[in-house]
């Protein structure tokens, strides 16, 4: 268990915010719309990576305004801090049989893209109808594999940033914001 964090420094870390929450309001919008009308009455499955992308699957399903399911993945790639130990675990599975849906990967970040390029052979494998990647933030510069999600809602620099479901060493994930991490305190 890691030390308790005190509640000047958690705040002193938070550098500035990037992303409002009325930009990811709109961006999401945009987004529920791309996935409504593209299956075309076809069974959807939306499957989240956790646990970064469980605040944006929760706004993004209720931006979906056609039948969707739902399902969830733990895939952890940084076990620490910022640096990403380059190890893609997938330490919770799917439970259903995604062979007869429409497959879309929820995902709050594209860093290095090797959780991503992972997550989609595994789940390619197993024959999905079809599979898309839909991600709230794509950091192009950090890339190491190579990965283009179908769907970002916005693309950033190279920094580190927390909020709305983005952690740093399991804090910040409530912030209704994305904003920019403070590595120099
Ligand atoms: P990748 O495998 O390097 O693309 O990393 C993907 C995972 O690393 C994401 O799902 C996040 O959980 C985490 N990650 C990458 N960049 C950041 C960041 O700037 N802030 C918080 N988590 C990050």
């Amino acid at each position: 268990m890691q030390a308790l964090l005190d509640k000047e420094t958690y705040e002193k870390k938070i550098k500035r915010v990037i992303i409002s929450e009325e930009e990811i309001k709109e961006a999401i919008a945009k987004a529920g719309k791309y996935i409504s009308d593209g299956y075309n009455g076809e069974p959807i499955l939306l499957v989240s990576i956790l646990k970064g992308a469980f605040v944006f699957l929760a706004d993004l399903c209720r931006a979906v305004s056609v039948p969707c399911e739902i399902g969830f993945m733990c895939a952890k790639s940084y076990y620490s801090g910022t640096n990403s130990s380059g190890v893609v675990q997938i330490t919770m599975d799917l439970d259903q049989d995604i062979s007869k849906y429409h497959v879309i990967i929820v995902e709050d970040i594209v860093d290095t893209g090797r959780t991503l390029s992972d997550v989609v052979k595994l789940l390619k494998a197993r024959n999905p109808l079809s599979l898309r990647v839909v991600t709230l933030l794509d950091k192009p510069e950090r890339r190491v594999v190579d990965f283009v999600a179908d769907y970002s809602l916005f693309t950033i620099p190279d920094f580190f940033v927390i909020g709305y479901g983005l952690d740093c060493g399991e804090y910040y994930r409530n912030l209704p914001y994305i904003a920019e991490y403070n590595t120099e305190i």
